[in-house]
């Protein structure tokens, strides 16, 4: 049966809905919850969308960055600048989500963080720290109220999976570490929220928000393209087929396919 992204909407929601009235909590004095239907909490939510994260950055990487060096296409860190025909490095469309995500003003925030990072601006900060230290022992994710924001938090660890991580990093002129392994955590995609618990209609908002952002990282590769000297074609082929780049709906079909289907489990599983 193919499931289409309404029809996962109305589905989740319903699903949401049974959710929050089976398993609500006793009620708590608890600034966060703002409303009575404000009742999942917002680990539930970060989780999900930290998948459905891990879908499109894999995506991009293997079929984007990794098919696409075969065929010829670049990916640069310095992808922005003019003159350089390139699309962004994977750390680099997550910054591009991440920028769209806050633009949305919905409250998420998304940082791809490091304790020896490449990009200063990517180090953990303040209650970050101790708590990627323990994700160094346990590589699970931590959940927390940062002391110094009081965001609620939600960090995963980032794992060297390809040899690519651990050769691009240790090169790095800006790399603060050389010797990094394979299956190494060298990260963490650290995500943010003001109110511990959300509604129904809010969890759904999120992930409809991330779907955006990540659909804005992929618009801005596809516009620098246009602005490239020799152009692959855009439409419904891949590079694994040649000199070729899947337009926006294409591309987002695919990561649809398997993002829909690892947030229903997920949603199906918690009741
Ligand atoms: C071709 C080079 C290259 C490859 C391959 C690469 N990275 Fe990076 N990575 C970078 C650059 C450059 C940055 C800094 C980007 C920025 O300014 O945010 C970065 C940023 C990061 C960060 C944020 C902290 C930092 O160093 O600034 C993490 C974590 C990270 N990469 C993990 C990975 C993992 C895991 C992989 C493999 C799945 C990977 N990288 C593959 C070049 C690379």
């Amino acid at each position: 049966m193919k499931i289409s992204f309404s029809h996962l909407l109305a589905l989740s929601l319903v699903l949401l809905i049974v959710w929050s009235v089976v398993s609500a909590p006793v009620p708590l004095q608890d600034n966060n919850r703002r409303s009575s239907g404000a009742t999942i909490p917002i680990r539930e939510v970060l989780t999900t969308i930290a998948a459905e994260n891990d879908v499109v950055r894999t995506l991009y990487t293997k079929s984007i960055v990794g098919a696409g060096k075969k065929v010829g296409l670049e990916f640069d860190e310095r992808w922005e600048n003019q003159g350089v025909d390139a699309g962004p490095l994977p750390a680099l469309f997550l910054s591009q989500a991440s920028a769209s995500l806050s633009k949305q003003g919905i409250g998420v925030e998304l940082l791809l963080g490091s304790h020896m990072p490449i990009t200063p601006t990517n180090a953990f900060k303040g209650d970050q720290i101790t708590r990627f230290e323990k994700i160094l022992e346990s590589r699970e994710p931590e959940f927390f109220t940062d002391s110094r924001t009081n965001l609620e938090m939600a960090m995963f660890p980032d794992i060297a999976g390809a040899q690519a991580c651990v050769t691009c990093h240790n090169q790095h002129p800006g790399s603060p570490k050389t010797d990094w392994k394979l299956d190494d955590v060298m990260g963490a995609t650290t995500w943010s929220y003001p109110h511990a618990t959300v509604s129904a209609e809010e969890y759904l908002q999120i992930i409809n928000a991330a779907r955006i952002a990540f659909r804005d990282a992929y618009r801005s590769y596809l516009e620098k393209i246009n602005t490239f000297k020799n152009k692959p074609e855009i439409g419904s082929k891949w590079p694994k087929d040649g000199f070729f780049v899947p337009d926006e709906a294409t591309f987002m079909k695919a990561f649809e396919e398997q993002a829909n289907s690892k947030t229903i489990y997920r949603l199906l599983k918690d009741q």
